[in-house]
């Protein structure tokens, strides 16, 4: 089996020092760098936009992993990649208006990597028509909108969909899961075929950021 990635999402990192922060979780081992975009209308909070990015930026070499949750996606996307972002995650809900394949689209023509996301009371199929658009898909394990919340075992099923499109597909899509993520939950999430792991709470919250990142790969 491949090596299980860990992503820190800063959303539940002390944002008052937010540059030693990423520097400790790199040292830590942290894979990617999860930066959760929210515009408080497609989800009922306000985090934070391309120029906090652009910081993140200037203070690590680890891929930025962006996860947007606004509405309008495609007309901030340009943004965001000047930012330094190496992947994109958009919403597949109505409720994002925006034209989905267009955006992915948008986003791998700037040379990123295109992800797909969708909540966790969307049904998998909604996904489908996409296949083959994008190049990782996240599977929310919380309604997103704040850190800190339960891990969602009823999501798994679309893990293990996923995980079979990749069995029957030489081109793999990466499956990364959000919401929730502990040692615990991180080992359901791969047991059911998840790739990268998501991990706010689990992470910043804790006092020892390494020790915590080699339990969720499960070292
Ligand atoms: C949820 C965000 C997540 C969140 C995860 O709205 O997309 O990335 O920060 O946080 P924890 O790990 O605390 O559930
Ligand atoms: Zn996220």
């Amino acid at each position: 089996m491949h090596r299980v990635l860990v992503a820190p999402s800063i959303l539940a990192a002390d944002f008052s020092r937010l540059a030693e922060e990423i520097h400790q979780v790199e040292a830590a081992g942290a894979d990617w760098i999860h930066c959760d975009i929210m515009d408080g209308h497609f989800v009922d909070n306000i985090s934070f936009g391309p120029d906090v990015v652009r910081l993140v930026r200037k203070e690590t070499s680890l891929p930025l992993d962006v996860h947007l949750m606004i509405e309008h996606a495609s007309h901030f996307v340009p943004r965001f990649v000047k930012a330094g972002a190496n992947s994109i995650t958009v919403h597949v809900e109505p409720e994002a208006k925006h034209d989905v394949v267009e955006t992915l689209r948008q986003i791998r023509d700037a040379g990123c990597r295109a992800g797909l996301t969708l909540n966790p009371e969307t049904p998998f199929d909604i996904i489908e028509p996409f296949l083959g658009k994008f190049d990782m898909l996240l599977v929310m394990t919380v309604h997103p909108g704040f850190g800190g919340q339960p891990f969602r075992s009823d999501q798994m099923e679309k893990v293990r969909r996923a995980a079979a499109w990749n069995k029957s597909r030489e081109q793999k899509i990466d499956i990364e899961v959000d919401g929730g993520i502990n040692p615990k939950t991180a080992r359901i999430s791969v047991e059911n075929g998840a790739d990268v792991l998501v991990a706010g709470t689990s992470i910043f919250h804790s006092i020892n950021y390494a020790k915590v990142i080699r339990e969720l790969r499960g070292e």
